[in-house]
């Protein structure tokens, strides 16, 4: 692969998402909010890390909380004001924390004026901002396209005798992306917001945002099963990453380049393969298609490797890798690998070349809080319950300290804290030289000394079946990663050029001195090796 530049913050710095209903509350009402986040910068630049990635924070009915936008250039009054998101961006700023936001361009709340100037009559001059269509001819649904969250994408409006298409909520109706004004009326929604100074935006559900122009029905997927979620019976052939897109995501990249070293995440649920077609024919798209692999892959050396193989092998020349641990849809890290597993995540997401995004509280080890069905807040398990779609286990406040409320709020918060905060929280954590918040910090240091590991090239070496084994290189400057998947513990064959190197950090951070021509890893440890001096 060709040395591309690698000296942008995206690059070498490391993303830290934020779910701003439960980072941290200011004012007593149970739900985080933007005043909140400026409390708690200084702890995110003592954790080390470089940007941080708002989920939305915008004027909002709440039905998918904040992905329901009803004005794309306001604050939630949740949230804040203006003039608090304006006193965060300066304060981050100050610190060198960059500021991403949430951009949500495939649906709007069905409260958003456009909305509700569209579903007024068959010829109002916005009715082309949304998908509308007829009912099919014996009656129904145009076609048989099913909603993510469970159920048809189809609405039947009353009034003008329509149907709307929504790929989520029937209150989250899809834009129309083919209609030019919808295009000028969302690049100022972008501008909007770069002028103000915020770094980058990462996009929601893009590869949703254009759909087929004949609205072919999806065909059936065989392999759908009861227990799966619903959305899977059919293939979305007709209704994601369809060819358009292209056009649309340079539309977003150019609006971004008009600006300073703003950035472009996007979040694309899609096969490898697909996924790289969205850094553009000139890397001219995105500069980071969000790589869920991490998060999709079962965990095992050997399905790990392969997947990082798949990845590097697939990126276009030039193109910059990433990578994701968690985040506000999938269950924490540390209840899907369990402790051990989530140290070795942290290792391995914060040594592979590419720039990693971490989910707010895996660092402390946070774990899925179990939702009491009286206390449901996510509309995907209320429409689909039981089969483990909801995701409010993974959404539970921060945890800042000991207390019953951990520090999040004053009042009641609204999701439980759920148990263990003795032990699982940062002012605890912080004191524990072997805490998860202790390898976190030490692994973002090291990331930020060690050139080789922010932008370093990558070169698996071999190890034993369970262990999956690694060397980063920049200039003169060269680590081994070494990591044991098993539950037993083994003996590494060392690359020469690391005999008897020394061990910069391990999983358990209790131990360093010097490997010898082996290097011997404990049950699911992962080691950082410096060459011997
Ligand atoms: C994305 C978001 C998710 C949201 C959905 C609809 O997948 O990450 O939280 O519910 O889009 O906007």
């Amino acid at each position: 692969m060709a040395a591309a530049a690698t000296d942008a913050w995206w690059q070498s710095g490391v993303i830290y998402q934020i779910y701003p209903r439960s980072f941290q509350d200011s004012n007593g009402d149970g739900i985080g909010d933007l005043r909140g986040i400026t409390q708690r910068l200084d702890y995110l630049k003592w954790l080390g890390v470089d940007a941080i990635w708002i989920s939305p924070i915008f004027p909002s009915p709440m039905a998918d909380f904040g992905y329901d936008i009803s004005d794309y250039t306001g604050i939630d009054p949740i949230f804040g004001t203006l003039s608090d998101f304006d006193a965060l961006l300066e304060a981050a700023h100050a610190r060198d924390l960059k500021i991403i936001l949430d951009f949500v361009p495939n649906h709007t709340s069905d409260r958003h004026p456009w909305f509700q100037e569209s579903r007024k009559s068959r010829d109002n001059p916005m009715r082309d901002w949304y998908i509308w269509r007829d009912p099919a001819p014996g009656g129904g649904p145009p076609n048989n396209w099913l909603s993510e969250f469970g159920g048809g994408a189809w609405t039947l409006d009353e009034r003008t005798g329509q149907y709307y298409y929504h790929a989520f909520l029937e209150e989250q109706p899809d834009l129309n992306w083919r209609n030019p004004a919808v295009i000028a009326a969302m690049d100022d929604a972008l501008r909007f917001w770069f002028d103000r100074g915020v770094d980058g935006m990462r996009i929601d559900a893009l590869h949703h945002s254009i759909k087929d122009a004949q609205f072919r029905d999806n065909p059936p997927n065989p392999d759908w099963k009861p227990g799966m979620k619903p959305h899977l019976k059919v293939r979305r052939a007709h209704t994601v990453d369809q060819p358009e897109m292209r056009s649309l995501v340079m539309g977003w990249r150019k609006v971004a380049d008009e600006y300073e070293g703003r950035v472009l995440i996007g979040e694309i649920n899609l096969p490898i393969p697909r996924l790289m077609r969205y850094y553009g024919p000139q890397l001219d798209g995105l500069q980071l298609p969000f790589n869920f692999g991490l998060m999709n892959t079962r965990w095992g050396a050997a399905t790990i490797g392969d997947l990082i193989a798949r990845y590097e092998a697939a990126l276009p020349e030039g193109a910059w890798p990433n990578w994701v641990i968690g985040n506000h849809d999938i269950s924490r890290v540390a209840t899907r690998l369990g402790p051990e597993g989530a140290r070795l995540a942290a290792m391995l997401i914060l040594t592979l070349r590419g720039t990693p995004t971490l989910y707010y509280g895996d660092e402390l080890g946070m774990t899925d809080v179990p939702i009491a069905p009286d206390q449901v807040q996510d509309p995907f398990e209320k429409r689909v319950p039981g089969i483990g779609a909801g995701r409010d286990p993974e959404r539970t406040p921060m945890r800042w300290d000991a207390t019953p409320s951990a520090g999040f709020t004053t009042g009641t918060p609204w999701l439980p804290i759920g148990d263990g905060v003795a032990g699982c929280n940062v002012e605890t954590e912080r004191d524990d030289p072997t805490s998860m918040l202790s390898l976190h910090r030490a692994l973002l240091k090291l990331h930020r000394k060690r050139t080789a590991l922010a932008v370093g090239a990558y070169e698996r070496v071999p190890a034993t079946e369970d262990c999956l084994a690694f060397i980063r290189r920049h200039d003169r400057e060269r680590l081994l990663v070494a990591m044991n998947f098993s539950p037993a513990p083994v003996a590494l064959t060392l690359p020469a050029e690391f005999a008897n190197g020394r061990v910069l950090l391990s999983t358990t951070m209790d131990r360093g001195g010097n490997a010898s021509e082996t290097l011997a890893l404990h049950a699911r440890e992962g080691v950082v090796l410096a060459p011997a001096r």
